[in-house]
């Protein structure tokens, strides 16, 4: 263990003990202490997954990124590992930002962009970003291997390197700001070494961004999906509400082909905290993805209990025939079931009624009958804070959450399906809510700040029925 990461392991065996816990997560993971954003190097080795995160462990607050590090056999129960990467090098003196890890011979190799200023860092004129290496035998402590690609020449900002195998290569994505236009930049390697500049992948076309962050490239259904996290994309309608989006484009493409886009981007999740998506293969052949469950420049209460950020739930995707990708909660949820309470509720009408006295960590299943329900707005509710309801006007699923004393007001929503009922999974944690939609078609994903946990459903002016309600209790 380098001196510098020693020094920032003893800091959080401190603070950890020192966390107020209210917000804390009970199956998500979050850093022991201080802040996390990006999920960075999702992987299968050794017989674990292993998830690393950008981090700093000096503070709530971000500051020079470091790697977090922690192992799951399940994807839910993690273990927390030393810190992989401190920003302790020439070529990362300044940070260690996103990236991603492949195994390669036996090894887990980090590939992952390095962050410093020569000379004055107030100005992004001085600001170089260049893709490094680090290795290790036992997935546990990293040898620094130094810089593999430099700055493009003219560019400042060009990071979050994605690493796959292809045929008989390695390829990598990398996100890139060419002026005003978001690009990802592609690359290709014998050895993760010696890397072969092979131009530009996709770039932004007019509205779509002036930096296109975390990318990801991969194949599923025949087709090849382009996910990344675009800056500088305007609000419209109820679409792109957040400071920034996460979503795809899908296409076409063949290692020495250019992409060949067959639909136009789409955001992946329409809740209010949902960025810089990264997925990885699982043993079984499943694309699984997570996100960091945040957004940049939005107010994180957890802060004054010593912690902040937290990663969304795994989720596998799927595409479908028209090119929607859909995420599903990972199978292994199922295995934090406890016991199931039944709601027998079957109608509502121009009422409330409570259904849980306290819901911390629950799987709610809501089956509503759309068909039969005329009220103007129906749904969940918890406590006042936060509610998932039908606008039978507007003909929207939103979501609401109002914790005006954290300055975190406002919704999220998505057009009602046309299914005939509304089938909803939504997954509560201490400060996280996630809707999963009709079976993969829509996800929501929100931080929730409640002060008490009842729930309750409800149908104002005129009824709504039910065919289904309850709640599992996850361990
Ligand atoms: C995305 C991002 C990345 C960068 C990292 C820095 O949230 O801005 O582009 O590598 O965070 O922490």
């Amino acid at each position: 263990m380098t001196s510098l990461i020693e020094k920032a392991e003893l800091a959080l065996s401190q603070k950890r003990d020192q966390l107020n816990l209210r917000w804390y997560p009970h199956y998500h993971l979050s850093p022991r202490a201080g802040w996390m954003n990006d999920p960075n190097g999702l992987v299968w080795f050794d017989g674990w997954y292993h998830a690393f995160y950008q981090h700093h462990p000096w503070s709530t607050k971000w500051g020079p990124m470091h790697w977090g590090h922690a192992r799951s056999r399940d994807l839910l129960h993690w273990e927390h590992l030393p810190i992989a990467l401190a920003p302790e090098g020439p070529e990362d003196k300044d940070g260690c930002f996103s990236g991603s890890a492949v195994v390669k011979d036996g090894e887990l190799a980090l590939i992952y962009t390095g962050h410093k200023f020569h000379g004055d860092p107030s100005s992004d004129d001085n600001l170089y970003q260049v893709q490094c290496l680090a290795t290790s035998r036992d997935g546990r402590e990293f040898q620094r291997q130094g810089q593999v690609i430099d700055t493009p020449a003219g560019m400042h900002h060009f990071r979050d390197p994605k690493v796959w195998r292809e045929g008989d290569a390695w390829y990598m994505v990398v996100g890139a700001r060419d002026e005003e236009t978001g690009q990802v930049r592609l690359y290709r390697s014998e050895d993760l070494r010696e890397w072969q500049d092979c131009g530009v992948l996709a770039e932004a076309q007019a509205g779509q961004g002036f930096m296109w962050e975390c990318p990801d490239f991969f194949t599923l259904n025949g087709k090849q999906i382009l996910m990344f996290s675009p800056q500088g994309m305007a609000a419209s309608g109820y679409d792109r509400r957040n400071l920034f989006q996460s979503g795809y484009i899908v296409g076409g493409w063949q290692p020495g082909e250019p992409f060949r886009q067959e639909s136009a981007f789409q955001e992946m999740d329409r809740g209010h905290d949902f960025y810089a998506p990264q997925s990885f293969l699982a043993p079984d052949g499943r694309r699984i993805v997570m996100g960091w469950m945040a957004m940049w420049e939005s107010p994180m209460p957890e802060q004054e209990d010593g912690w902040a950020g937290m990663l969304t739930l795994p989720r596998e995707l799927t595409l479908t025939d028209d090119n929607r990708l859909q995420m599903r909660p990972v199978k292994e949820l199922e295995s934090l079931r406890q016991n199931r309470t039944d709601w027998r509720v079957g109608e509502l009408r121009n009422e409330a009624k409570r259904v849980m006295e306290e819901c911390i960590t629950g799987e709610v299943i809501l089956k509503w009958d759309l068909a039969a329900s005329d009220a103007e707005q129906f749904g969940l509710a918890l406590e006042d804070g936060m509610r998932l309801y039908v606008d039978g006007q507007a003909q929207r699923l939103v979501l609401e959450r109002h914790y005006p004393q954290y300055g975190l007001c406002g919704q999220r929503s998505i057009p009602l399906p046309q299914s005939a009922t509304l089938e909803l999974r939504i997954f509560f944690d201490s400060s996280s809510v996630e809707v999963f939609v009709n079976d993969g078609e829509a996800c929501l994903s929100s931080r929730i700040y409640p002060q008490s946990r009842q729930l309750s459903l409800f149908a104002w002016s005129g009824s709504a029925v039910l065919q289904e309600a309850g709640a599992w209790h996850l361990e």
